[in-house]
């Protein structure tokens, strides 16, 4: 072999070694791009064309009498500190209270903030949203249950709407009790409505007397296990009559994507499920499930809806 052909042949062996190292790195690329790029993505599914609301047409604010709505959630004094290890409510009480004010107040829903003495301290916190509701379900047609890590993000969306929307009519009497979403882990307990009718009130003392769920010391609580295995022992034809999960978890509950191991795992085997429930732009709510620093993500986003 002539020594130009012995540095051809090096050459090809050197470039096949460069592809090599191209194809190996190719992988690599997309696995580094792939969590920035669907944090964008996510972030602007609505008007990537995911829909959460059904569009305007099929909107109809349920109709004939006007019905009483309150809001119930934690109140902004007593609360604060009390939070698990490492999940500071610290601050996010006062905003997310201010922000469910402002949005009651603009509807003319009423809002119920469960004051300190209202917290059973046998349990978790997050235990007592059953009691609140217990105690008030006679007064208004419907309750809205709020955890403290939520915000309303886009005030525009009636509560009307949204349970027209899951229930398809308008008539109080023949709608289901209980109106919840449903995230990777089932449904969720952080965001949900609840009828004023019998079922309801045996519903709620079911689930508090749940007890053998109360879990304290670590970021469970219990009341959501609770919640899903009540929800999954109903028989089909009581599901049917009482309750109704919404088709996109991001009609009223919507959580921020945020690029973690966890969740780019999530995203690839179960795309769908993220797809629907990821928090975009023009969502009605968002709220910080399992997120640590729930008061800067607070901040943040309240810093966003006001630019
Ligand atoms: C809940 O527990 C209380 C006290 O044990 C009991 O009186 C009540 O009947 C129970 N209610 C339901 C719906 O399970």
């Amino acid at each position: 072999m002539g020594t130009r052909a012995r540095r051809a042949t090096h050459h090809r062996a050197h470039l096949r070694l460069r592809h090599r190292h191209l194809l190996l790195l190719l992988p690599l690329l997309l696995l580094l791009l792939l969590p920035p790029l669907s944090a964008l993505l996510l972030r602007r599914a609505n008007s990537l064309g995911r829909r959460c609301l059904p569009p305007a047409a099929g909107r109809r604010p349920l109709a004939g009498q006007r019905l009483s709505f309150s809001i119930v959630t934690l109140s902004d004094e007593g609360l604060s500190g009390r939070g698990v290890r490492g999940r500071s409510f610290r601050g996010v009480l006062a905003a997310t209270a201010r922000n469910k004010r402002a949005y009651a107040a603009a509807h003319g829903y009423g809002l119920a903030a469960l004051p300190h003495g209202a917290v059973d301290p046998r349990r978790p916190p997050a235990w007592s949203k059953v009691l609140a509701l217990r105690a008030r379900l006679r007064r208004h047609h419907w309750l809205f249950w709020n955890d403290a890590d939520t915000l309303v993000t886009n005030p525009d969306i009636a509560l009307e709407e949204i349970l027209f929307s899951v229930i398809g009519h308008s008539d109080f009497d023949a709608s289901p009790d209980l109106i919840l979403t449903e995230d990777i882990n089932g449904v969720n307990a952080g965001l949900f409505f609840i009828r004023r009718s019998k079922w309801s009130e045996r519903f709620l003392d079911t689930w508090w007397n749940h007890t053998s769920f109360v879990q304290f010391g670590s970021t469970k609580s219990g009341d959501n296990a609770a919640l899903k295995h009540i929800v999954d022992h109903l028989s089909p034809e009581e599901t049917q009559a009482h309750v109704r999960i919404a088709k996109m978890q991001c009609l009223f509950n919507s959580y921020p994507w945020v690029a973690t191991w966890k969740s780019v795992h999530r995203l690839i085997f179960h795309p769908s499920t993220t797809w629907k429930g990821a928090y975009s732009d023009g969502d009605f709510m968002v709220h910080f499930a399992g997120l640590n620093d729930k008061r800067g993500w607070t901040s943040r986003i309240l810093r966003e809806m006001t630019h």
